[in-house]
């Protein structure tokens, strides 16, 4: 049966090997098996980050082009940008008086960042706590009923399906569906530095859109141990959890081999063959993005969302009629 999927990348730019691994090739086979997929920009999402005056709206059409060039968009799914459906905000607004401030609090998201930040919890912005609260909107806002989504992610749908639930039943109209978590396949890529996880903010990537020559030198920066045998350092455990995942598998499993007879000092051999076939990678990828247009992109963008909101308008206006409200969205 095919499912009404909904997905997003925030507007942070420097879409990474990260993403490609821990989300869009998860969008790529939802795409593929012919399901209803919206994707999209989260551009709001991505001023939690901001403390002043940004360029915001390259950074989605960036975002946008990452998309595309990974061959998600028409006419196999809607692309669009959260900001161009203002349903959404107006949904934000409704739902956050169903939603309890000590759940938004036990968020690991929203720990994690105010723990970060170095900050007290009485400075976090409003914004922060409700994170949560718009993604449930945005979620909502098409009734879609799969999200794919990384592990980091999985509470926030996990919420939303309760703030539906919550909402369904306080105004005595199953006016939402109850969206599932897509898990399937999601990986957890580690960084070059050989931490766990590869992140923007962690500085530790390697971007679509990173040329050769940086791919090739950041992936010989991979801090390996001297030798094989033993158990790995993160950093080893790094290279091959990257290597399993952009090489081929039976080069992949030629170098575990050779790490359990602890055939001689080969990581440096390694990491060059990683390396060339993450770049034969993103040479594609690279290729198509290159020929996008901004304005054909800004097209792209702009009729997915008037596809998105002529629904969100009528999810709204369920809402606000269950809820009593008679303006809803008719014709104000
Ligand atoms: N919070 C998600 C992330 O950081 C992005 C996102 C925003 C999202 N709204 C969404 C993902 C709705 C799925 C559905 O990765």
């Amino acid at each position: 049966m095919t499912k009404r999927v909904i997905s997003a990348m925030r507007a942070t730019g420097g879409v990474h090997v990260g993403n490609y691994y821990g989300a869009i090739i998860q969008f790529q086979q939802l795409q593929a098996l012919s399901n209803e997929c919206f994707y999209f920009v989260a551009d709001l999402h991505a001023l939690t980050e901001v403390a002043g005056v940004i360029d915001i709206d390259s950074v989605s059409v960036e975002v946008a082009k990452h998309y595309l060039a990974c061959l998600l968009g028409p006419p196999n799914s809607i692309l669009y940008r959260q900001s161009d459906v203002p349903e959404v905000s107006q949904m934000a607004v409704l739902l956050g008086n169903i939603v309890s401030l000590g759940r938004l609090r036990t968020c690991t998201t929203f720990k994690d960042r105010v723990r970060n930040r170095g900050l007290a919890e009485g400075e976090v912005s409003y914004g922060l706590l409700g994170y949560p609260v718009l993604m449930s909107a945005d979620i909502l806002s098409v009734r879609a009923d799969c999200v794919p989504v990384g592990q980091d992610q999985i509470q926030h749908v996990e919420m939303t399906r309760d703030f539906a639930r919550a909402f369904n039943r306080t105004f005595g109209r199953d006016v939402f569906t109850i969206p599932e978590v897509n898990l399937q396949d999601a990986v957890r890529v580690p960084g070059i530095d050989g931490s766990e996880k590869m992140g923007k903010s962690d500085g530790n990537t390697i971007r679509l859109l990173d040329d050769p020559e940086s791919v090739r030198s950041k992936i010989l920066g991979i801090p390996t141990q001297a030798e094989p045998g033993g158990d790995m350092t993160k950093g080893t455990r790094a290279l091959y959890k990257l290597m399993e995942l952009c090489s081929p598998k039976e080069i992949y499993e030629q170098y575990v081999e050779r790490y359990q007879r602890q055939d001689g000092k080969f990581f440096g051999e390694m990491k060059r063959r990683l390396a060339e076939d993450v770049v034969a990678l993103l040479q594609p990828i690279q290729d198509r993005y290159r020929v996008l247009r901004d304005d054909e992109v800004r097209e792209v963008l702009a009729s997915g969302s008037r596809t998105v909101r002529q629904i969100a308008a009528e999810v709204l206006d369920d809402m606000c009629s269950a809820i009593g409200l008679t303006s809803g969205n008719r014709g104000v």
